[in-house]
């Protein structure tokens, strides 16, 4: 999949397994399982909720089982779907499926996209349940109007594998990894704004932070090297780490990108426009240095199962030093990050650090596998409460951040609800 030369080459036709591994390529650029397929359920089978502001939206089958899944679209009808927003009966979809990003996608792509999708994905004859937003109960209509106004992209031409770089990559984060669906703030009507893209955008829980080239709000600091490494791998010692629907996008997705790849789709990242941020004063991997922790084992509650009566330095003491170490420092290979010089910290918003602490993180790219407990007591750690978290988050961007940001305990109760992490359309705070 090297881009080879700069040229803009009308598509050739390829061979039948060339066209079956392109497919293949494709659907995992475009993170089509990401949706379709339910915690422990098959692949593409669907049943995944996604949380919108109106209600749950349930991802349908797209197997090519013909009852159940997609097994009777024919490819016009799979390309209505998949750059139309239109199904086979004619309905509309919910925009929770990204085909404004998919409409970029070229003629030979989708192509390549549905001979994979009939010839090698296992059909599979289950329905996952319908999904019933029951108020306002015309709202599939409705899409149709918003269907005509949201800013959809344009087909691209030609063979897209031949692409010169800067092309490529924006082919890749907009056609493809829809990587605006998440970092672009959307407008009352829920479209991406576009003249804010990739500027940050609220998924209800987790932040998806500016990555525009703005030196204070966004990424601007970063090189294409460190961008390349985030992608393949989640993580980049000093800067940051992918937890919660970014680690899916990099264990799903970015991470099976081919080198030429990443590198193409870093390339246009960090030629974004710069824009600032509200939140986001200075670059949020900036801030921090070690902390020098005073002696509280000496001070203050002794017994640790006493945690009602911890204060922020205890609860770290008790429930993250062992790993992140009593200055903060992480481990000397990085595995366990530092907490200064860490976006999540330094960011002027609590929420992914909140988030962080309440899920942990579970994330395998390659090889790797980066793991965190979560706190919410659903892992086999000690669940902290809304208070304690608080106290604790407060502590933490105090000492290795960029200052206490008074977060409370209710922000910690809003954030616990088990909302889906793909949640392109959560309702804004
Ligand atoms: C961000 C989540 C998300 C991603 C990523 C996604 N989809 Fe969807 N898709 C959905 C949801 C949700 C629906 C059902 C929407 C509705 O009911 O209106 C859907 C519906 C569909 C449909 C209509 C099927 C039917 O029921 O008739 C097709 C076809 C489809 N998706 C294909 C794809 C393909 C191919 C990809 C990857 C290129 C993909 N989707 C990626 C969420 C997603
Ligand atoms: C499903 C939503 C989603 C999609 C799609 C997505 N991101 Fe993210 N991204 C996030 C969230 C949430 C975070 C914060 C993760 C954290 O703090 O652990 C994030 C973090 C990042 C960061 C780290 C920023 C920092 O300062 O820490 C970069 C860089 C990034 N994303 C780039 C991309 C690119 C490029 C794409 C497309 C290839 C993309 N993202 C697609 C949700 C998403
Ligand atoms: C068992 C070891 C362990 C414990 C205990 C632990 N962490 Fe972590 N932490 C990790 C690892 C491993 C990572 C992920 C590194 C990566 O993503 O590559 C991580 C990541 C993080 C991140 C960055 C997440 C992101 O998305 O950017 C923060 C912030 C963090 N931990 C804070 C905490 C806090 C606060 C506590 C205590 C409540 C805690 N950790 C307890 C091991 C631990």
């Amino acid at each position: 999949m090297a881009p080879a030369s700069g040229t803009n080459a009308a598509a050739q036709p390829e061979s039948a397994d060339a066209e079956l591994a392109r497919g293949a390529y494709l659907a995992t650029a475009a993170d089509c399982v990401a949706c379709h397929t339910k915690p422990g359920g098959k692949p593409f089978a669907g049943g995944l909720k996604i949380a919108t502001p109106m209600g749950d939206v349930v991802a349908t089958n797209i197997t090519p089982d013909p009852q159940h899944g997609i097994g009777s679209y024919t490819e016009a009808d799979f390309e209505n779907a998949l750059r139309h927003g239109v199904r086979k009966d004619g309905s509309y979809l919910y925009p929770v499926m990204p085909y404004v990003s998919y409409a970029g996608m070229t003629d030979q792509d989708v192509k390549a996209l549905y001979a994979w999708f009939m010839h090698v994905v296992k059909p599979v004859a289950e329905s996952p349940e319908e999904t019933n937003l029951s108020f306002p109960a015309s709202l599939r209509s409705a899409m149709m109007a918003w269907n005509f106004v949201a800013s959809k992209e344009t087909p691209e031409t030609g063979d897209s594998s031949t692409y010169d770089t800067l092309r490529r990559g924006r082919y890749l984060a907009n056609a493809l990894e829809h990587c605006g669906t998440c970092h672009t703030p959307r407008n009352f009507m829920l479209s991406e704004k576009q003249d804010h893209y990739l500027a940050g955008g609220s998924l209800g829980t987790w932040y998806a932070p500016n990555v525009t080239s703005s030196k204070t709000g966004g990424i601007g600091d970063w090189s294409e090297d460190d961008l390349v490494a985030y992608l393949r791998s989640g993580h980049v010692a000093g800067r940051a780490q992918a937890a919660g629907p970014m680690a899916e996008a990099v264990e799903h997705s970015t991470s099976h990108l081919t080198d030429a790849d990443l590198h193409a789709l870093a390339a246009f990242i960090l030629k974004v426009a710069p824009m600032d941020d509200d939140a986001d004063h200075t670059a949020r991997d900036a801030a921090g240095k070690a902390a020098e922790m005073p002696d509280i084992r000496t001070k203050g509650p002794q017994r640790i199962d006493d945690l009602a009566e911890m204060d922020g330095p205890h609860i770290y003491d008790a429930n993250c030093s062992s790993c992140h170490g009593h200055d903060g420092a992480g481990t000397k290979d990085h595995y366990v990050p530092s907490l200064f010089n860490n976006s999540t910290v330094g960011a002027g918003r609590p929420d992914n650090l909140i988030m962080t602490i309440l899920k942990g993180v579970d994330r395998t790219a390659g090889t790797e596998h980066a793991f965190m407990p979560g706190f919410d007591g659903q892992s086999n750690v000690q669940r902290l409460s809304d208070a304690e978290i608080a106290a604790l988050t407060n502590y933490i961007t105090a000492t290795f951040g960029t200052g206490d940001h008074q977060v409370t305990p209710e922000l910690v109760k809003s954030l616990r609800k088990d909302t889906p992490v793909v949640n392109p359309l959560a309702k804004g705070k």
